[in-house]
């Protein structure tokens, strides 16, 4: 069978375990898809590492790497925005697809990403993007596309919920935790982005795009962080049976003109202790899904680190590869209602 080529655009937290799993699960990946996974590449910014590759492999050229003929599916775990955007173009306008867990990229540039994959009849898939393993994107996007969704709320940033679990549990020191969330490779390589709330805020883009089927962007997003959160704050929670989290909520919402809006907001909120989000601790996130036929649904699982988010990033290749194999392509976009943002203060 004639291999699917494929490019890895950095080896950090995430690339490194993608790299492992497409390294160990050689045979069970073919038998999947139908055809061999070769990995032609891994990009990275320091060559000078080492880190037990096969030096052949490894490249600070990404932009060659994508453009390599050999390659049929580019895999974007670099992070940031500017240098993601020119590769995941580059390689969807040359006609292969792309797998991506760049959420900032995604909240800001979706519209454009999907036009040159649509352009092309490629894949651009994003599973990892939202709350690390766990499925949200796909349910979302194919299996609720029939129904109405009202609202999609919950954990979806794993650092801050590990910050915040450990503090409402062991009264552990903000910095200290942070700093562990780090070590764990949860932390954003700026965590800023996880600890005010932009990490979240883009997540929420991403879910208020996909639920409410319009196009939003991570400033459309009221924000609010955790990094003023303080122990006596938890003391006050505690005392009223609640603790604090940090929650994602995306609505849409009645106006009086009679269309709906949405509303996308993150901000800490007490959540009462007998609330199943209270019950969330470490990196793991939760998703909450309010249908108008489904119902409640709930999303449950690790939203953070290498090993969960790789998991992800997999299923997407191998999706993608299949495609490539059977001449396919995943669901199409889509079609936008372009539902206005409502403004916080209309809350
Ligand atoms: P890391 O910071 O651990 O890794 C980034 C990698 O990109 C490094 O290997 C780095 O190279 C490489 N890189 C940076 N700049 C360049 C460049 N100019 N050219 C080539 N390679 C470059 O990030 P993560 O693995 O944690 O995250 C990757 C992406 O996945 C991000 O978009 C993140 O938001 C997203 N994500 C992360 C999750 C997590 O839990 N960590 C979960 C979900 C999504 P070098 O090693 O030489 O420095
Ligand atoms: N920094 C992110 C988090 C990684 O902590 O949730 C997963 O998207």
């Amino acid at each position: 069978d004639q291999p699917v080529g494929v490019a890895v655009l950095g080896y950090g937290n995430v690339g490194s375990e993608v790299v492992r799993i497409l390294q160990e699960q050689v045979d069970d990946l073919q038998q999947r898809v139908g055809a061999p996974l070769a990995l032609r590449g891994i990009a990275v910014r320091d060559a000078s590492r080492d880190r037990g590759l096969d030096p052949d492999l490894v490249t600070t050229d990404a932009r060659a790497l994508v453009e390599r003929d050999d390659v049929d599916i580019v895999v974007e775990l670099i992070g940031g925005i500017e240098l993601p955007r020119e590769l995941v173009l580059a390689a969807l306008s040359s006609g292969k697809s792309v797998v991506t867990a760049n959420k900032a990229l995604l909240s800001e540039h979706t519209g454009e990403l999907a036009e040159a994959a649509e352009a092309r009849n490629v894949d651009l898939y994003f599973e990892a993007a939202v709350a690390g393993a766990i499925p949200v994107i796909r349910p979302l996007t194919q299996s609720l596309a029939g129904d109405r969704v009202h609202r999609v709320a919950g954990i979806v940033n794993g650092t801050t919920n590990f910050i915040l679990s450990a503090m409402s549990e062991t009264g552990a020191d903000y910095g200290e935790t942070l700093a562990e969330a780090g070590n764990r490779g949860y932390a954003e390589a700026d965590p800023t982005a996880d600890v005010e709330g932009f990490d979240a805020a883009a997540k929420a883009a991403i879910l208020a795009s996909i639920a409410f089927h319009s196009r939003v962007s991570a400033s459309d997003v009221h924000r609010e962080g955790i990094s003023a959160i303080t122990p006596q704050d938890f003391e006050s929670a505690h005392a009223l049976g609640c603790t604090i989290k940090l929650l994602s909520i995306c609505e849409r919402v009645p106006s009086p003109g009679g269309r709906d809006r949405i509303s996308a907001r993150v901000y800490p909120a007490l959540v009462p202790d007998s609330h199943p989000l209270a019950t969330v601790g470490g990196a793991f996130n939760a998703v909450v899904v309010e249908a108008e036929n489904a119902g409640r649904l709930m999303f449950y699982g690790q939203g953070a680190g290498g090993a969960p988010t790789a998991s992800a990033v997999m299923g997407d290749v191998v999706m993608a590869a299949r495609n490539k194999v059977n001449g396919g392509r995943g669901p199409r976009e889509s079609k936008y209602a372009n539902l206005e943002i409502a403004p916080i203060g209309d809350i």
